[in-house]
């Protein structure tokens, strides 16, 4: 797609882009400019067609080492409020198609709530996650008090964030923050695969599949289930449904459209 710095972006392949983290020297700790390219990634790919999934990976070694310490250690309290990465974390939690994130190695810090970012995450067995912020004297400050606490229940949540210690990869799925484990070498290509499964459904239907799950975060059981029955209703409107449905009954491979 276009010429990155921080990033590498793959062209588009059955409806799915690849953005691999690429700061190897640095751990891919994610500086400013890496959070700007990867948020001015997703934003572009919001309106092309050819683009229905996303995968999120650091490369085989390293997922990511959390914000970039040393652009952080310039900035006092005036220049954090006025801090442009809450913008870009933004963009990236208001993503509207599925991100698959493939983890290995270290996923820190930032690293653990970009993670987080991911709607799906597949992990090599060599991964670690956890949020080390209180050895620096700070908190998680991407969303991780928040997430992991929805995520993984108060104990463990408390337990990440006050202590700095690392979990494993198995930890991470029987906690619920991964879904599947596997050996590092096989992690991308699964996420892949998955993605590849996902561009093939109805686009409006995952839509709003995932802006319903995510929503359950955040509201009461009943505003949930209200927008759950306003995204099925909306659905009937589709194309995608009678194709879907007609598929079904005459014995079919459905063909969807996004419409
Ligand atoms: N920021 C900037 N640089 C980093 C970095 C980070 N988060 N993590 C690693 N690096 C750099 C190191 O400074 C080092 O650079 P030099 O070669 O120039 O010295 C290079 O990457 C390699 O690092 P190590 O030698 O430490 O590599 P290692 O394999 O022995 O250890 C590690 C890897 C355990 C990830 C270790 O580097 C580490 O603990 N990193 C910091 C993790 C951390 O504290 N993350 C939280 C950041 S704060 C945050 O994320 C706030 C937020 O919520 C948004």
């Amino acid at each position: 797609m276009s010429d990155y710095q921080d990033i590498l972006v793959s062209e588009p392949e059955s409806g799915v882009i690849t953005i691999t983290l690429n700061r190897p020297a640095a751990r891919n700790a994610l500086c400013n400019n890496l959070l700007k390219e990867l948020a001015e990634t997703l934003d572009a790919s919001i309106s092309d067609e050819r683009i229905k999934a996303v995968v999120i990976t650091g490369g085989e070694k390293v997922f990511a080492a959390g914000a970039d310490i040393k652009e952080m250690a310039e900035l006092d309290t005036v220049g954090v409020m006025n801090d442009i990465r809450p913008s870009y974390w933004r963009r990236i939690a208001q993503y509207p198609k599925p991100i698959i994130g493939a983890v290995n190695g270290f996923a820190l810090g930032g690293g653990c709530e970009l993670m987080m970012h991911c709607d799906i995450v597949i992990a090599g067995d060599n991964a670690l996650f956890g949020q080390p912020e209180i050895n620096l004297g700070i908190i998680p400050g991407a969303g991780g008090t928040q997430r992991l606490l929805r995520t993984v229940g108060k104990s463990m949540a408390m337990q990440l964030v006050l202590s700095g210690e690392f979990i494993t990869a198995e930890q991470a799925r029987d906690f619920g923050l991964v879904s599947e484990v596997t050996i590092p070498e096989m992690s991308y290509k699964r996420a892949l695969k998955l993605a590849k499964t996902i561009a093939k459904k109805p686009p409006i239907a995952v839509r709003l599949a995932k802006e319903s799950l995510l929503k359950a975060y955040e509201t009461t059981l009943e505003t949930g289930l209200n927008l759950e029955r306003k995204a099925f209703t909306l659905l009937a409107a589709t194309d995608d449904r009678r194709e879907g449905i007609a598929a079904f009954m005459e014995k079919r491979r459905p063909e969807f459209k996004g419409k």
